[in-house]
């Protein structure tokens, strides 16, 4: 590319970048002013980080890593304020930087109230982070315990509260410079390896049965058959992994938020298996520094989920991070050696530089089933969130010209929608009342105009066009042209009106006539003589203006044709 294409190139995209900061600017409010003041001396330059569980395990270790670096704020969402406070008094979280507040994830009333809060809280800033890492593990019951609002716990802790939790912290995220939202996944939802598909029983979805219908009490299974949990909580894993691709999909584009989902290796000592019987607790964890190698200490978890949220490597979109080793490698003496901190994928050690994108597998990237799971996800937690679209052009004269067509397009759909054959689309889908008399009559008119154009500049179809149909039914003929209305109007100018006595009776229906072409079968209510003649003036005068443009712009074309051939 040649210098000068390069830099005609930058200036574009300085005028549009520009162009676009106008177009959302707003004259700032003395109140916005006190807020944004505020809001600086409550968090200087630091990022605005939201854990979940910040109170144990991984979310604990992650608190702090950030907390160490100075430049954060973290407000630890807990379910128990005072164990909190123990644990940021023995882990000495700045007290100026750490925020702890109650979210318990049982009750969507609760993450509501959260939500709340912390939007009080912030004021004027805006959340940089959001990172969803509280969750239960219930594998060893027979039953499922439900939530305050009757859903099986592991799929509301886990994943249907985090859902309700994005869908409320969105908007705000959006508006930060460099935003993410982080779902923490495990290789137990992800069926492409061993810990995820080789061990009984596998994350499966199926066809969302139990979730279609509510997943309310006694529904305990998304998937709608009996209660395993193991399964519950795996497949809550791969509903947050999908969850992270879906928001991606629909949002990374139009908001910048890098939506992402992350394994953070097997912790097996981390509180998580509480619920598991004492002999797993005590010999799992030395099955997986010894045997497999796949284990992982809390601390080094914690840096591999605060690298998430630090790294500006990480600032990508719609990736499943992992760490990278070998689990097989380095076991027995060496590992002893190193108190069972092995290199290995999944597994310990690798360190900032080990970190990748792993692969997800089929399940969770099936664009049906998420789609169904983002559905039915938001009609039971009342999730609200915007139209997915891509970033629009902040040109005023298109979103005028947009903003007309929209209407324009909603009206002649109203059209397309009246009852007739070959319809099935549910009838007057949309409501009459949409259309308001005005817009009926703007549009009406409006309309009208750009088809007498359109025949005047773009001339009459070919037959060739209008005909060729195989089915006997199918449109043979033109529709009426409004011109007509034209016409009549100037016969009704050249010649004397006919006595009423003598109108011709209505037309016969043609034998080849559209039974189902709405303009032809259900006119609109005829107007009235002295409106059609109204608007036949109007469409005179604007045709005559129409014209009169296109001869100025004829001449002028002509003129300077002219002077270039001189
Ligand atoms: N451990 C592993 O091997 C492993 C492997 C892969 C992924 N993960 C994932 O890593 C994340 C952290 O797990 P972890 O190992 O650190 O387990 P953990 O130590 O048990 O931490 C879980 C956190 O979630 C909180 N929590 C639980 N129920 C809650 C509720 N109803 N409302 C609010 N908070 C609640 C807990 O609060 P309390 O402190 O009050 O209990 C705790 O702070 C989880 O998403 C887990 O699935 C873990």
């Amino acid at each position: 590319m040649s210098r000068l294409a390069l830099l005609l190139l930058l200036a574009g995209a300085h005028a549009v970048a520009g162009f676009k900061g106008m177009a959302n600017w707003k004259v700032p409010t003395v109140g916005d002013y006190m807020r944004r003041m505020e809001a600086e001396k409550k968090f200087g330059s630091k990022k605005l980080v939201v854990i979940t569980g910040t109170s144990s395990g991984l979310g604990r270790k992650t608190a702090r890593a950030l907390l160490r670096t100075g430049k954060y704020h973290v407000v630890g969402a807990v379910r128990d304020l005072e164990k909190m406070e123990t644990i940021a008094e023995i882990d000495e979280f700045d007290p100026a930087s750490f925020t702890p507040m109650h979210l318990e994830l049982n009750s969507f009333e609760s993450v509501r109230a959260f939500c709340d809060q912390l939007y009080d809280f912030k004021g004027a800033k805006h959340v940089d982070r959001l990172i969803c890492n509280a969750a239960v593990y219930q594998p060893s019951l027979p039953y499922a315990k439900w939530s305050v609002d009757g859903h099986e716990q592991q799929m509301q802790i886990n994943y249907l509260s985090h859902f309700l939790m994005i869908s409320k912290l969105m908007p705000d995220l959006a508006k930060a410079p460099d935003p993410r939202v982080i779902l923490v996944g495990s290789v137990t939802g992800n069926d492409n390896t061993v810990g995820g598909g080789g061990v009984y029983p596998i994350a499966d979805l199926k066809e969302l049965e139990g979730l279609k219908a509510g997943a309310r009490n006694p529904v305990s299974m998304f998937d709608g058959y009996n209660f395993i949990g193991a399964k519950a909580y795996k497949d809550s894993k791969l509903c947050l992994m999908m969850l992270s691709n879906t928001l991606h999909d629909k949002y990374h584009k139009q908001t910048g938020i890098a939506f992402s989902s992350i394994y953070p290796g097997c912790i097996a000592e981390s509180p998580l298996f509480r619920e598991k019987r004492p002999w797993f607790r005590k010999y799992f964890p030395i099955f997986m520094k010894y045997i497999t190698g796949g284990f992982v200490g809390e601390e080094e978890a914690g840096m591999r989920l605060f690298q998430v949220a630090h790294d500006p490597r990480c600032s990508k979109s719609g990736v499943y991070w992992s760490w990278n080793g070998g689990p097989r490698e380095g076991r027995g003496e060496a590992a002893l050696e190193q108190d069972g901190q092995i290199l290995g994928g999944g597994g310990a050690g690798g360190g900032w530089d080990s970190i990748y994108e792993n692969d997800q597998s089929d399940k969770v990237l099936n664009p049906e089933t998420a789609q169904t799971l983002f559905k039915y996800s938001s009609v039971i937690t009342g999730a609200e969130w915007p139209p997915a679209n891509q970033p629009k052009s902040p040109c005023p004269t298109l979103k005028l010209v947009g903003a007309m067509t929209s209407m324009a397009n909603r009206r002649e759909e109203l059209k397309r929608m009246q009852p007739a054959p070959g319809m099935v689309g549910g009838g007057l889908a949309v409501g009459k009342s949409a259309v308001t008399v005005a817009d009926t009559i703007v549009l009406g008119t409006a309309s009208r105009v750009v088809k007498l154009a359109q025949n005047r500049l773009l001339g009459e179809l070919p037959v060739t066009a209008l005909t060729g149909s195989l089915q006997a039914d199918a449109p043979s003929a033109p529709k009426p042209q409004r011109k007509g209305l034209l016409r009549r109007l100037r016969l009704r100018r050249a010649a004397p009106a006919e006595p009423t006595a003598l109108a011709p009776a209505p037309a016969a229906p043609r034998a080849d006539a559209t039974p189902h072409a709405p303009d032809d079968a259900a006119p609109a209510a005829a107007p009235s003589d002295a409106t059609a003649e109204a608007e036949a003036e109007a469409l005179v005068q604007i045709e005559s203006r129409i014209m009169g443009v296109i001869g100025e712009y004829n001449a002028t074309s002509a003129g300077q044709r002219e002077r270039v051939s001189a």
